[in-house]
Formats: structure tokens, sequence, C-alpha cells
């Protein structure tokens, strides 16, 4: 298993261009099942969960072209789902990628028929799938658990309904999404998440032929049509990486132009950044971080869906805090176990304690480099970043877990002074 090693204490200097989102390309890897003409993704990441629902999509019969598997930059991907030849997810892929789910809604709005192995618990947390398949049973869909696997069935089609989510779910929107648009008549998604991904997917689903209003708001409109069309569609930039890359400015208390990115994307985490004291500010293409001379100051953090600070910063932006002045609380309300770095954080010298669904951060001036190792993608760039503000050698394990969704990690961060290296075995 490959390691990545890092020689704290440098700050960063110079420009990084983010990906493609990562959570945004799966999805809309996913709707390629809606339709029987070609669509066309460019700006995918070519990050190892994209290899993954490629070889999900490629197992149900799409027909998949394009380069997002090599070369420096983003990729482009034909995804043709003309002749299908199996409506089936397999539990080793579903137990390697969540996000596997997401062909649930589609598969049975176009074939009448899905059975997707039920995904179980993971790292972060028991991540149920039950409101997926609430909402999809309010479509009409017939639900059954079988050995391990949901198997839904629609032989006569969708009908439109208005489902009310109970907790606003991602993955739960963009398959309802999924749904709806092949449904009979008109579906309401209220409670709906609003995350840039969910509206990255409806706008590419509306480029494909579907009609969605309130894109970019909790209640979503979807009017049923009987078929959909291939499109072409950019991904949006991935505001995790941008997020990411703007705490590692700030934690070595460098300087970087984060090309690509969208303010607008990562508020809550800017919002956050300046009052620890980092400046952060839109620039032509992109945006400027930089983190200043100065100790950061400790701040409270909760973690809440979009528009709030994303749990998928939340890692990050304790190792952030593990450095600044004071102490800082932070709560984790999306997830019940993601706070697995935090014992890593506290054997490079963090002082950490966690109390429920919060963790309290009383800074700390230095940390020291160790051996760490992290059980998620987020986790373990908090690793990287404490690696690189801490003095010393930091060695991170398991890095199968940074290149499911960071791409070019050790390029990008070594274009900017970093000395950070993988380690092949
Ligand atoms: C998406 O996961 C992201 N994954 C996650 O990113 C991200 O952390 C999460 O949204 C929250 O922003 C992808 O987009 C592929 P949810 P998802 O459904 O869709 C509960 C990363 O690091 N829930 O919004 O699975 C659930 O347990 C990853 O890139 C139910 O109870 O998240 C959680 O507590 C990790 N029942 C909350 O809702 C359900 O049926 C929100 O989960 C569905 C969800």
């Amino acid at each position: 298993m490959d390691r990545i090693r890092i020689e704290g204490g440098r700050a960063l200097k110079g420009t990084i261009r983010v990906g493609g989102a990562k959570n945004a390309a799966l999805p809309l890897m996913a709707a390629s099942l809606l339709t029987d003409e070609t669509l066309a993704l460019a700006n995918v990441p070519r990050a190892g969960d994209i290899a993954t629902m490629a070889g999900l999509l490629g197992e149900l019969g799409v027909r998949i072209d394009g380069d997002a598997g090599a070369g420096p930059d983003c990729g482009s991907l034909r995804l043709g789902a003309g002749a299908l030849t199996a409506t089936t997810a397999p539990y080793d892929l579903v137990r390697k990628m969540r996000a596997s789910v997401l062909v649930l809604g589609p598969l049975l709005a176009r074939h009448g028929h899905a059975r997707v192995s039920l995904p179980g618990g993971c790292a972060i947390g028991t991540r149920p799938v039950d409101l997926h398949l609430e909402a999809l049973a309010q479509l009409g869909a017939e639900i059954e658990l079988d050995e391990g696997y949901i198997e839904a069935r629609a032989p006569n089609g969708l009908k439109g309904a208005h489902v009310v989510f109970p907790v606003a779910t991602v993955g739960g929107t963009e398959n309802l999404l999924m749904a709806a648009v092949l449904a009979k008549g008109e579906t309401v998604l209220a409670n709906a998440a609003r995350e840039p991904e969910v509206s990255d997917l409806a706008r590419c689903l509306c480029a494909m032929g579907a009609l969605i209003d309130g894109i970019g708001t909790d209640t979503l409109r979807i009017q049923g049509a009987d078929r959909l069309h291939g499109a072409r569609h950019a991904v949006i930039a991935d505001r995790i990486e941008t997020a990411s890359y703007a705490v590692a400015a700030a934690i070595t208390g460098g300087e970087l132009a984060i090309e690509g990115a969208a303010l607008e994307h990562i508020e809550a985490v800017a919002d956050v950044l300046a009052k620890a004291g980092v400046r952060v500010t839109a620039s032509e293409g992109g945006i400027a971080v930089a983190g200043g001379d100065n100790r950061l100051r400790g701040v409270d953090v909760m973690t809440e869906p979009f528009p709030g600070f994303p749990t998928d910063m939340q890692a990050q932006i304790m190792a952030l805090m593990a450095l600044a002045d004071g102490a800082s609380m932070i709560t984790e309300t999306i997830f019940e176990n993601r706070f697995m770095h935090v014992p890593e954080l506290n054997r490079m010298g963090a002082n950490i304690n966690v109390h429920g669904a919060s963790a309290i951060v009383r800074g700390v001036p230095g940390l020291s480099g160790a051996q760490v190792m992290a059980t998620d993608l987020r986790a373990s760039f908090s690793l990287v970043l404490a690696g690189l503000a801490a003095e010393g050698e930091t060695v991170v394990n398991r890095v199968y877990h940074l290149d499911r969704g960071y791409e070019r990690l050790e390029e990008k961060l070594t274009g900017c002074g970093a000395v950070i290296e993988r380690i092949r075995d």
C-alpha cells in the first residue's frame, strides 16, 4: 500500500488548479442510465471513485469512452447506455463505494427494475439509505430487501408524488431527481438538499430534456418526461478540494492562488477562515488565500447541510484549529462517527478531546511529524495538512483513501513548495 512522506514546515506559495467535483461527477455518470443517447461529461476528475463508478456502469452495459483515467488534467467521458445488459449493482462495488447506490433511481425509472446491494455502515457512520427507499416507494416503486440487496420494481413506471424528506439528504435528493425526471406527472421534492453537486445534476438533467424548477432551493419541482436525450455537460469545480487547499495555505502561513475555484461554493469555510485571520478573496478565475505571519485564532465550527459548513471539511479545519491560538469547539451534526482523525492528530501533538458530537480543540504552538493513518478521504487530507505544518517527517499510510477523491495531490503541493512524495510499496 502506498504511503505519503512529508517534510513539514514550508509555507506554500504558488498556484493550484482545482479539478471537477468528484461528488458531482458520480451522480452525473449515473444519470447516463436515463437515456439511450450519449452523455458527454467534461472536467471529470481522475479520482479512484470515478474509476469505481465507471466499473459499475460498465458491468451494467454502459459503453464508456474517455480519458478520465490518464494524463495530468481533468478528463472527459462519453457514456452510452443504449443497450444495458444488467440491472444489478453487486455487493463488492457498493461496499467499495457507497455512491454506487446512485444507480438505483435511474435504473428503476428507465428500466422498471434495479437490484442494488445495501451499502451497510462505513467509517464515518451508519449511513442508511432508508430515505431513498421511502421516497422511491412514494413514487410507486415496489421495494423489498432480499439477502442484503434492495430489489426495486416499477413494472408500470413511476408516478409523480409530493415527497418531504425528513432530513436533507444529498444522495437521496439525487436518486429521487433521477427517478422523477422519467416518472409520470409532477414530483415535488421538499426539504431537498441544496448542495452545489445536486444543482449541477439538476442542470445536466435539464440539458438532457428534463423540466426542473427550483434548482438551488430546498423545493424541487419536476415534470416527468417520456424520454431524455443525450447532452454535453461540464462538471463544476470541486469545492471541497478548493477549501482543502485553502486550509493548506492557511496552516503553512503561505499564499495560494486557487484557479477554477468558486468562492460562492465555499462561503461558510471562507467565513471561518476569515474569523481565524486568513484572507480569502475572489480573484480572476478563482480565489486567493493568504495565511499571513500571525498565529491564527481558534473559531467554533458546526457542520451543517449546504450552505452551512460542510462535514467534508470538518477534519481539515480541525487540523488548522489544532495550531490556532485559543480553543475552538467543532461540532459534527451530519455523521455520528466522523472524528477518527482525532487520535491521529493527537499523536502529532494536538490537544483535542471529543465529547459526544463535539470536539474541543485547544490550540498548541506546534505539531511534530509522526507515522499516521486515516480511515476516510477527508480525514487523510487533514493528516496531510498537519504534516505540512509539523516539524519533521510525517508518513501518512493508506493513501488509497486520498486517491479516491484528490487527483495529483503530491504534484499539486510540490508545485507550491511542499516537500512531499509518494512511497510506492
Ligand atoms: C454525500 O453523501 C457525499 N457523498 C459525502 O461526501 C458528504 O459527506 C455527504 O453527502 C454530506 O454532505 C457523495 O456525494 C458521493 P447524505 P450522502 O445522504 O449522500 C443520513 C466525501 O468525503 N441519511 O446527505 O451519503 C446520513 O446517515 C463524502 O466526499 C439517512 O439517515 O450523504 C447522514 O447522517 C463522504 N438515511 C445524513 O443523512 C438516508 O437514507 C446526510 O447524508 C440517507 C441519509
